[in-house]
């Protein structure tokens, strides 16, 4: 494999001069203006399908050869797209098959991006063929170093195409359709079917009572998205090229699952918009969840670094609010993802362009033309710091705890009619567990269900809902081993069609937790029952469980209600580790409080030696690897300044200065090392 960027520390931004190929003088000033913002690597032709494609089978690449090059003689490499993000008019009018068809059965119009049919055969040889010639015109020039395969891959079609490869997918998985009735238990309100054709996916006006089909369903788009992307894949390697690939994804969103995407890619990438300011979440609050979106990503493919493929140098345009960054969020935000893991810092996008829906969207040139602008600042920042950093590419963070987030089972949470249909809120509750760990500035990887557990000495598997991929065994053996679990409610109930155990739940875990949980209920958005432990009073939310101990003690119990002296928190040795058991919505006070415990009884290594008092609250860092080296992150969400008083002194990477006390600017970023 040619990895020619590896490591390497990428700072650069999506770049569509295909939009300004009528004014060299931009294109010049995009040239200057790159190399005083420190930017080395671009992403080029996500959108340019009509532009290299004017017209059927004819292709003008001349423009794209010119700044590639152009690019490469200035130091600047290049990511390079198959367009299949947005598809030309021509093609859309002619061939309306490669446009989607919505869950209401009405075919879109040609507009918009992302609009098209991955079953297409129009599509699938339109795209093919023009990524093989991209691969063969460019896959060898010294400036390209990757592939970025379309553009934020989601969505669904229902179009007559996608449906008869569900109905093929489906007996593929189920061989009779015995087994499919029997999997999704259809002779509940006479849903039986008696022939694979009569199996409609879930449409507007259809079925949306029957969940092992709907889980079914998000199974096969992503499949069917994978067989797209790998299509995409070989179009690229039939033209020659065997530059790595990568996909840019979308963190949390939940229209795929990722996780299967990984045997196809060399390379994870993702595009990360939080939003900072936001007035109602504190930055830390968003921190935390673009930190866990860190590590949901990275876990995608373990042990190596993610590249951040887009992120705003200053604000969005989609939001319902779009404020811009306030003076030093661009440089800790960026750091952010290469503290977790990130070998670049990307941005959409350089220029902002005179029109379309995107001309008010963040960019690192404006209208203005300016480079003396506060943002562009930012950015040759940004730039000249990753420049000082190269030695932290291709380090890669080891962590020893782990918190599950299973997409599979989100899908399930989300479809199944419970205890509080108006959201048991499964990712918000990942978060806050992995958040414990996050604030003691613990690395934590988010596995799914399927990923190697065996690593690692923490797991924690929050509304463990859906048991698949032999999860109860896995967990077994862990907690066997020695390791600790950290369970809750609403777990073990169902297998991966969605059926119920006929067991105690959660399912082939009661001994482990020395329990089994016999009723669950909801409570109202401003409901509360709360327990005491350790003299502090918690609140629990949205979900309250009566269980039964089974050879286990309750360090806590309910407080409220006929609740009151019910267990709630437990804890249960199982042989050589320890099970532990919450049975009711926990908020993060309660969660901060248990992990410390556990990060301590575990010895689990702390990015930074705080001792006693810990990290101020919104302050934290990552530590990565390489060489035996240490590269320790250390980032203040708060716009006060923070000290930490450190046991263990530690070294700033960039100055060479001793640090025993740590201190960092309002919104202050640091790198560290031993
Ligand atoms: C996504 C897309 C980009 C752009 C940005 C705007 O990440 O991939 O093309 O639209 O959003 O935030
Ligand atoms: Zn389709």
């Amino acid at each position: 494999m040619q990895n020619r960027f590896v490591p390497h520390m990428l700072h650069g931004c999506d770049y569509n001069p295909d939009q300004w190929l009528d004014r060299p003088d931009i294109l010049a000033e995009d040239i200057a203006y790159m190399k005083e913002a420190g930017v080395n690597c671009v992403s080029l032709g996500i959108f340019a399908w009509a532009a290299l494609e004017p017209a059927e089978g004819t292709y003008d690449f001349g423009w794209l050869g010119n700044i590639i090059e152009n690019l490469h003689q200035n130091g600047i490499l290049t990511i390079l797209a198959t367009p299949s993000g947005a598809r030309p008019a021509w093609m859309a009018k002619r061939y309306p098959e490669v446009l989607r068809v919505g869950p209401d059965l009405v075919r879109n119009e040609m507009g918009d991006r992302h609009n098209h049919c991955y079953t297409s055969p129009v599509y699938r040889e339109k795209i093919y063929a023009i990524s093989r010639k991209l691969s063969e015109t460019f896959g060898g020039h010294p400036g390209v170093i990757l592939w970025h395969l379309s553009n934020e891959y989601g969505g669904e079609c229902f179009c007559p195409l996608c449906q008869e490869e569900f109905c093929r997918w489906l007996e593929k998985r189920y061989k009779t359709l015995d087994a499919l009735n029997d999997a999704w238990w259809t002779r509940f309100w006479s849903h039986t079917y008696t022939g694979w054709e009569q199996v409609d996916p879930p449409l507007t006006r259809g079925e949306h009572c029957v969940q092992g089909l709907k889980i079914d369903w998000m199974r096969f788009v992503t499949d069917r998205t994978v067989d797209f992307m790998a299509w995409e894949k070989k179009a690229v390697r039939d033209g020659g090229s065997d530059l790595p690939v990568t996909a840019n994804f979308m963190g949390f969103y939940d229209g795929l699952n990722y996780n299967k995407f990984a045997p196809f890619l060399d390379i994870v990438s993702w595009d990360s918009y939080p939003r900072w300011h936001d007035g109602e979440q504190s930055d830390a609050d968003i921190a935390a969840h673009t930190a866990a979106s860190h590590d949901l990503m990275r876990s995608i493919l373990p042990d190596k670094p993610f590249l951040l493929m887009e992120s705003t140098p200053s604000c969005t345009n989609w939001m319902p609010v779009s404020k811009v960054k306030r003076p030093g969020m661009h440089m800790l935000s960026s750091l952010q993802a290469v503290a977790h893991g990130s070998d670049s810092v990307q941005y959409f996008q350089w220029r902002k362009g005179r029109g379309g829906s995107e001309k008010f969207h963040g960019a690192v040139v404006s209208h203005d033309r300016r480079s003396d602008t506060r943002v562009f600042k930012d950015v040759a920042a940004v730039g000249k710091r990753l420049a000082g950093l190269e030695a932290l590419a291709g380090s890669v963070q080891r962590p020893q705890a782990a918190v599950i987030y299973d997409r599979e089972n989100d899908w399930a949470i989300k479809y199944t009619a419970g205890p509080r249909n108006q959201g048991l809120h499964y990712q918000e509750t990942v978060i806050r567990h992995h958040r414990a760990l996050w604030q003691l500035g613990i690395g934590c990887d988010m596995p799914d269900m399927e990923g190697d557990l065996s690593r690692y000495k923490l797991i924690a598997v929050p509304m463990l809902y859906m048991q698949r991929a032999g999860i109860a065994e896995k967990l077994r053996r862990f907690v066997e081993g020695g390791g600790v679990l950290v369970g809750t409610c609403f777990s073990g109930l169902v297998d991966e069609s969605d059926l119920c155990f006929l067991s105690d739940a959660p399912h082939g875990l009661t001994d482990v937790f020395g329990l089994r949980a016999e009723e669950f209920g909801g409570l109202y958005d401003d409901e509360r029952n709360h327990i005491l432990w350790r003299d502090r009073c918690h609140a629990i939310i949205e979900i309250i469980e009566l269980v039964r101990l089974e050879g286990t003690s309750a360090l806590a119990v309910f407080e409220n209600d006929f609740y009151r002296g019910e267990p709630a928190l437990c804890e249960h040795r199982f042989g050589k580790g320890k099970a532990y058991y919450i049975a009711g919505g926990a908020q993060q006070p309660l969660l901060s409080e248990l992990y410390a415990t556990l990060a301590d009884d575990l010895g689990l290594e702390r990015a930074l030696d705080a001792g006693q008092d810990g990290l101020p609250e919104g302050v934290t860092a990552q530590v990565r690897y390489k060489d035996g080296q240490a590269f320790i992150i250390a980032q203040n969400y708060n716009q006060a300044p923070a000290r930490v008083a450190l046991r263990t002194p530690v070294r700033d990477f960039e100055t060479g200065e001793e640090v025993s006390l740590l201190t960092l600017a309002p919104y202050g970023v640091r790198v560290l090392t031993h």
